[in-house]
């Protein structure tokens, strides 16, 4: 479909050109309300939530308790400045860091800006230590945002193809392979950072192991590196605990969030531990909007409402009954590589590319992602329920099973 009939079928006029630049492949879907995992386009169309807005909306939609928070603070104060105090950041970042076990926290307004935090504290913590070229360890297949920097630390060819020269300074490696970040510590001695997803989101659902994490840290601890982790898509009680990485028991330095902190209020932070805590002065980094008080209650209520409803709990059995159904209807059929993902971050590996099944699946009345061309990806709402989680298994896998039985 073209851009004027995209816009037709949104309600605009067909003969208008878009003046909404045309970065994204949308669907001809436009959204009205919603209300927990469901929501309604403007044709009063009902749809099952299965993507929450890419892992944003963590409470589902117009949840009961958040959005008289939101409505409170609206009419108080939405933003101030960073000139002033913001007692609500200093709420917040108490939170985070005791969820965490991490020191203290920078605020920003989204998952990229995190990251391009995370890669500012390393370089400088490199600086400080003398190293005038640090470098840091990325990986293939990760995302970490479409900023120059953070699209040069990604590594997706397709992300970066049109934006060189790319920043310098990042050393790749393949994801769980200790060898590889070992061969890099003995070459490269300005190493001062490694960077992972616990999981990768849209590298497609592709988990760290628990003892590449730990053989991370302790890698880090050796050589006085940095260990970065972010926990932009997987964080945030999606797996089950806070942050995925806790299920290694082990601690990073360097923390970016984002995502789900706000349950859909735009919001970043940084959370850093001590290595890394007092590596930013005043002057050394800053943003507008970052911490402003509307986001900020946003998260103070988003992690109030995840601990009263028991969402971690939630997101780990509904999550494991989840994958248990896709596993179930899935087994045996040809074309199915694999599901993966743990909670409420799953992901199915097709053998074939399957961005066509977004479509299908809006139709029959499912929201959806495709990831890395082959994976179906479910990021639904912490407060799915095991009725619905059934729901989406009696939709999509039928739907999967069509797909794959038609020639490639
Ligand atoms: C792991 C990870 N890091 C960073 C980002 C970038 O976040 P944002 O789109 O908020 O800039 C994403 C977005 O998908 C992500 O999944």
């Amino acid at each position: 479909m073209n851009a004027p009939d995209r816009l037709a079928a949104t309600g605009s006029p067909p003969s208008a050109e878009p003046h909404v630049m045309q970065t994204y492949g949308r669907l001809p879907i436009a959204l009205s309300h919603g209300r927990g995992c469901w929501v309604w386009d403007t044709d009063g169309k009902k749809y099952l939530d299965g993507l929450a807005g890419i892992a944003v909306n963590t409470l589902g939609h117009g949840h009961p308790k958040l959005v008289p928070a939101l409505h409170d603070q609206v009419a108080k104060l939405i933003h101030s400045s960073n000139y002033y105090l913001v007692p609500l950041q200093e709420q917040l970042a108490a939170r985070l860091c005791a969820l965490s076990g991490l020191k203290n926290v920078f605020f920003c307004n989204s998952g990229l800006e995190a990251n391009e935090a995370a890669l500012k504290v390393a370089r400088k913590y490199g600086h400080d230590k003398g190293i005038e070229r640090p470098e840091i360890i990325v990986y293939e297949a990760a995302f970490h945002g479409r900023s120059i920097a953070t699209l040069s630390a990604t590594g997706n060819p397709k992300v970066q193809a049109g934006f060189g020269p790319l920043v310098e300074g990042f050393v790749r490696v393949p994801l769980n392979d200790v060898a590889a970040i070992e061969n890099v510590a003995r070459s490269h001695p300005n190493v001062v950072a490694v960077f992972l997803e616990v999981i990768q989101g849209e590298g497609g659902i592709r988990p760290t192991t628990i003892e590449y994490l730990k053989e991370a840290r302790r890698i880090c601890d050796e050589r006085g590196w940095l260990l970065m982790l972010d926990e932009v898509q997987c964080g945030m009680g999606r797996t089950g605990k806070w942050f995925a990485h806790q299920w290694a028991g082990i601690r990073p330095d360097v923390m970016p969030l984002a995502k789900g902190l706000g349950s859909g209020v735009p919001i970043g932070a940084l959370v850093c531990g001590p290595r890394a805590a007092d590596v930013f002065g005043p002057g050394n980094h800053g943003t507008t909007f970052g911490g402003n008080p509307l986001a900020m209650r946003a998260g103070v209520e988003t992690l109030r409402i995840m601990e009263e409803e028991g969402l971690l709990a939630n997101a780990a059995e509904v999550g494991a009954f989840l994958k248990q159904g896709l596993e179930r209807e899935l087994a045996g059929v040809a074309g199915v590589v694999e599901v993966r993902g743990q909670g409420l971050i799953l992901g199915i590996e097709l053998d074939r590319a399957c961005g066509a099944l977004l479509g299908r699946a809006a139709a029959a009345g499912l929201m959806i992602s495709v990831t890395a061309e082959r994976v179906v990806r479910l990021l639904p709402a912490l407060i799915l329920s095991r009725d619905e989680a059934a729901q989406i298994v009696a939709i999509l896998c039928p739907l999967i099973k069509e797909f794959l039985s038609e020639p490639a």
